[in-house]
C-alpha cells in the first residue's frame, strides 16, 4: 500500500476541541463574500479575519485568482486561515468546475511556495502586497509556521459543487505537504 499525504478525520473542522496549531484552508471567491458554507462560519467566528479578506478582495479583485493568502484568525493563536482564491464570484453557478480546479491547483502551488520559501521576489503590486502581508502574519505567530498542521473541509465540494475526488487528486499532487481533511 502506498503512503498518502491526504488523511481523513470525522467531524466539524471548527470544533472547539481542536487545540493544536493549524492552518484551516478553504476555497474563496475574489468578490469579498464569505456568505455561505465554511467561509460564513469562519466569518462569524473570526470577524477581524473576514475584514482583512474583504479589504484584500476590494483591492485586488480577480487578480487574486490562483493565489494563496494566509490570514490570522486574530482571536485564536492556534488557528490561521488559509485562503485559496479559486473563483471570481461565490455561489453555485461556476460552470463545469474546471476553472475552479485549475485555480485550486495554482493556489495550492502558491501556498506550497509561500509556506516553504516565503519570500517571493516580485515587483508587481499584488505579489509585493501579499508577501508583505504574509511576512507580517509570520512575525506575529505564536508557533513556528512549520508547526501549523494543514487542515481543510472537503473544499470545492459544497457550494462550488465540484466532486471531491477531483480536488483530492490535486492535493495528492502536492507530495511535500500533508493534509487532514474533515468529513462531516
Ligand atoms: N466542518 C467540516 N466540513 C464542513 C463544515 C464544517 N464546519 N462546514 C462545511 N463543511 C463542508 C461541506 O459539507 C462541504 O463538503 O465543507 C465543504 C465545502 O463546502 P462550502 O463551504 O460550501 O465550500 P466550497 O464548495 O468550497 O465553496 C466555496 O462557498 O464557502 C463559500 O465563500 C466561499 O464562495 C466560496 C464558496
Amino acid at each position: 500500500m502506498s503512503a498518502t499525504n491526504v488523511r481523513y478525520l470525522k467531524g466539524n473542522c471548527l470544533s472547539q476541541a481542536i487545540s493544536y496549531p493549524r492552518i484551516l484552508i478553504h476555497s474563496c471567491n475574489c468578490n469579498g463574500s464569505w456568505g455561505g458554507g465554511i467561509a460564513y462560519q469562519l466569518g462569524v467566528k473570526y470577524p477581524k479575519a473576514e475584514k482583512d479578506y474583504n479589504e484584500i478582495c476590494e483591492r485586488f479583485g480577480s487578480q487574486l485568482l490562483g493565489k494563496f493568502v494566509l490570514i490570522p484568525s486574530y482571536s485564536d493563536s492556534t488557528l490561521l486561515i488559509g485562503c485559496l482564491f479559486t473563483a471570481t464570484f461565490g455561489g453555485s453557478n461556476q460552470g463545469s468546475g474546471s476553472d475552479i480546479l485549475h485555480n485550486t491547483e495554482l493556489s495550492l502551488e502558491d501556498m506550497r511556495i509561500l509556506l516553504q520559501q516565503p519570500v517571493k521576489r516580485s515587483t508587481n503590486d499584488i505579489d509585493v502586497f501579499l508577501s508583505q502581508y504574509m511576512e507580517n502574519v509570520k512575525g506575529n505567530l505564536r508557533y513556528q509556521l512549520a508547526e501549523y498542521h494543514l487542515e481543510m473541509p472537503q473544499i470545492n465540494s459544497g457550494i462550488f459543487g465540484v466532486p471531491w475526488p477531483k480536488t483530492e487528486a490535486l492535493l495528492k499532487l502536492q507530495k511535500s505537504l500533508s493534509f487532514a481533511v474533515y468529513v462531516l
